[in-house]
């Protein structure tokens, strides 16, 4: 939700601010905007709509001279997207300007209490109240860091915020508290951003601001205070990932490449935490913790909350422990049962959902022992769960996910065993077995990836994009991969879909199958096929025009039943999922293709959702 850059150094800034806003365009694009330090004034552009739309308007930069300033993505929270409330703001005395990730809780307070003191607004949006609490302040105490300092002790809510001061043509302010905030290190020049590909070009050397973090910069220094206004060290990190895996490589979208990507990133994601055969976890969740735990919590949002439903059926058939997959945004609301005899495991690419932060701290406030499953190395999640296991996927920048999601469930099968042989429901012999069937699925992923198999869902695709609705069924593992298929379909194609459990749908749902509903049937559950497939023939009879994924073995019988049938490579029942998930990414990105939208980008939505 909103990103944000800022430079100072010897370089133009423009157009260093605007390809480091292209990298952050996946966390909103409803406007963009720079505000570049002139000779004595503070130079404001902003555009309604992609980043191109600005970028075309100033030429790409190189209308806009100047060494100092900071830009803006912006996903629309307070006002609608116009280029009135893009960012950058300019508090009234014009000497102040802010560009802000998060949301401002007491706005309408703060904005009576300015109006009051007769500081006017031009824009909707809660980020203005910055400004001019800025402004306001700079105009009292005569010093930027202290009146930031001020104005900030006054606001309540999130921020990451990139501040200029007219009068010191130099420098940059960056504040942050429940939003993303990195600081970059270069030659003679000095970064932020709300993620690290913005910067990855100029620098590897960062440091992750904490919450409460002040970072006071110009080209050639840089000063770090902590929420008390003293002074502080901050450690520096080099950022590994190659600056490759920010761009599309080849590929015509992010989601494409990523969707490519989903074996190495497996294989990242399993291979290190095997060795020689032995599982190597590295968390402490002793035997005598797990024996005493009442139940387990998966807590996560959109994809994420489907892993987290495939995790309940692993752990509870793996570990026989009691787990229940929520929403994290009803987690927090529906007085849950927790005390410290409870783990609850939060599962987040980004790191900084908001409902999954507010759910994980929600926890630790009751007692419960914190696990998180987090792909971006130090982001919020991470920090606050008491243990955190890394998912290797490297950046995802497509706003569907796709390998995230695929790693988030590798490292829940590796929690599965790692409890399962804690708890001793699986013997050695067992773990040792189901580790060797782990390690092939990135090879299994990879021959699902053939040119052949895409070239037929590519036809499935292209002759089946026009419906306007579709239901995804399965059983069991099935039913919740479903969920997963369909949201892919609904988010990045428009097309309304469904994820039914297949024996739940005569129960209702089936009054919607006409002729023409599409209807992808998962039966890749040898016990639960003819179960299935009987729930296909009751669709065909209605009319449905049904795409079956199975089992190699079973792709002949489903044939029988179905239009269309793609078979997929069977692994070990626990790990299937991973297999019959890879055709739905490919559905979902392929009818998308076909009806023209805008696959990496669709509408409505940001990557990363910092708002409740
Ligand atoms: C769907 C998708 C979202 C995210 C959800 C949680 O393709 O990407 O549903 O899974 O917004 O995001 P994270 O994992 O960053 O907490």
């Amino acid at each position: 939700m909103c990103g944000i850059v800022g430079y100072a150094g010897k370089r133009q800034a423009a157009p260093i601010l605007l390809d480091g806003l292209s990298k952050l365009e996946y966390r909103g694009y409803d406007s963009a905007g720079i505000c570049v330090q002139g000779e004595r004034e503070l130079r404001v552009f902003k555009a309604k709509g992609r980043l191109k739309v600005l970028s075309d308007q100033i030429s790409g930069g190189a209308a806009v001279p100047g060494v100092v300033g900071i830009g803006h993505t912006r996903w629309a929270t307070h006002g609608a997207p116009s280029n009135i409330n893009s960012h950058p703001h300019l508090s009234d005395s014009g000497k102040i300007a802010v560009v802000h990730n998060g949301i401002i809780e007491n706005e309408a307070r703060l904005r009576e209490w300015l109006i009051g003191k007769g500081w006017h607004f031009r824009s909707d949006t809660d980020t203005e109240v910055i400004s001019n609490l800025v402004g306001y302040y700079y105009d009292k105490l005569h010093d930027f860091p202290k009146a930031v300092r001020a104005a900030i002790k006054r606001v309540e809510g999130s921020y990451a915020l990139g501040i200029l001061c007219a009068d010191l043509p130099d420098m940059v302010i960056a504040v942050k508290k429940d939003s993303p905030l990195i600081f970059g290190y270069g030659e003679g020049e000095n970064f932020i951003a709300s993620d690290v590909p913005a910067i990855l070009k100029y620098t590897r050397t960062v440091s992750y601001l904490d919450d409460g973090d002040m970072a006071v910069f110009t080209p050639d220094t840089v000063r770090f205070f902590d929420s008390f206004g003293d002074e502080i060290r901050k450690s520096r990190e080099t950022v590994t990932w190659e600056i490759s895996a920010a761009e599309k490589g080849g590929f015509d979208h992010f989601m494409l490449k990523e969707i490519f990507e989903q074996p190495k990133a497996l294989r990242d994601t399993i291979s290190p935490r095997i060795r020689d055969g032995r599982l190597e976890l590295g968390v402490e969740l002793s035997a005598e913790f797990l024996r005493k735990l009442h139940r387990v919590y998966f807590i996560a949002c959109g994809s994420a909350y489907y892993v987290s439903v495939l995790a309940k059926y692993t752990l509870e058939k793996a570990c026989k422990v009691a787990v229940e997959a929520v929403m994290a945004s009803e987690f927090r609301y529906s007085d849950p049962i927790v005390d410290d005899h409870t783990l609850v495991v939060a599962i987040s690419q980004s790191g900084e959902t908001a409902d999954t932060l507010a759910a994980l701290r929600e926890a630790k406030s009751r007692g419960a022992k914190t696990l998180a499953i987090v792909n971006v190395v130090g982001s919020a999640v991470a920090k606050t769960a008491d243990q955190t296991i890394y998912t290797w996927a490297g950046p995802e920048i497509a706003v569907a996910t796709t390998k995230a999601f695929s790693t988030q469930l590798a490292v829940v099968y590796l929690l599965a065993l790692h409890m399962a042989k804690q708890l001793g429901t699986l013997d050695e012999a067992e773990i040792a077995r189901l580790l060797g069937e782990l390690q092939k699925l990135p090879e299994q992923v990879e021959r699902e990836l053939r040119e052949e198999n895409i070239e037929r869902i590519q036809y499935y695709c292209s002759r089946n994009y026009a419906h306007n609705s579709a239901f995804y069924i399965g059983r069991n593992l099935d039913s919740a991969v479903c969920l997963e298929g369909s949201l892919k379909l609904k988010e990045v194609a428009y097309v309304h879909s469904e994820a039914y459990p297949a024996g739940e749908l005569k129960h209702g749902p089936i009054s919607l199958i006409e002729e023409g509903t599409t209807v992808v049937a998962l039966a890749t559950i040898p016990a639960l096929f003819d179960k299935t497939i009987s729930n296909v023939r009751e669709v065909r009879a209605r009319g449905a025009e049904v795409f079956c994924i199975t089992l190699e073995e079973f792709a002949e019988r489903a044939g029988k039943v179905s239009q269309y049938v793609f078979p997929v490579p069977a692994a070990e029942p626990m790990f299937q999922p991973s297999l019959s998930l890879i055709p739905l990414q490919l559905v979902g990105y392929y009818i998308a293709l076909n009806r023209g939208c805008d696959v990496d980008k669709p509408r409505n939505l940001a990557k990363s959702v910092t708002v409740e």
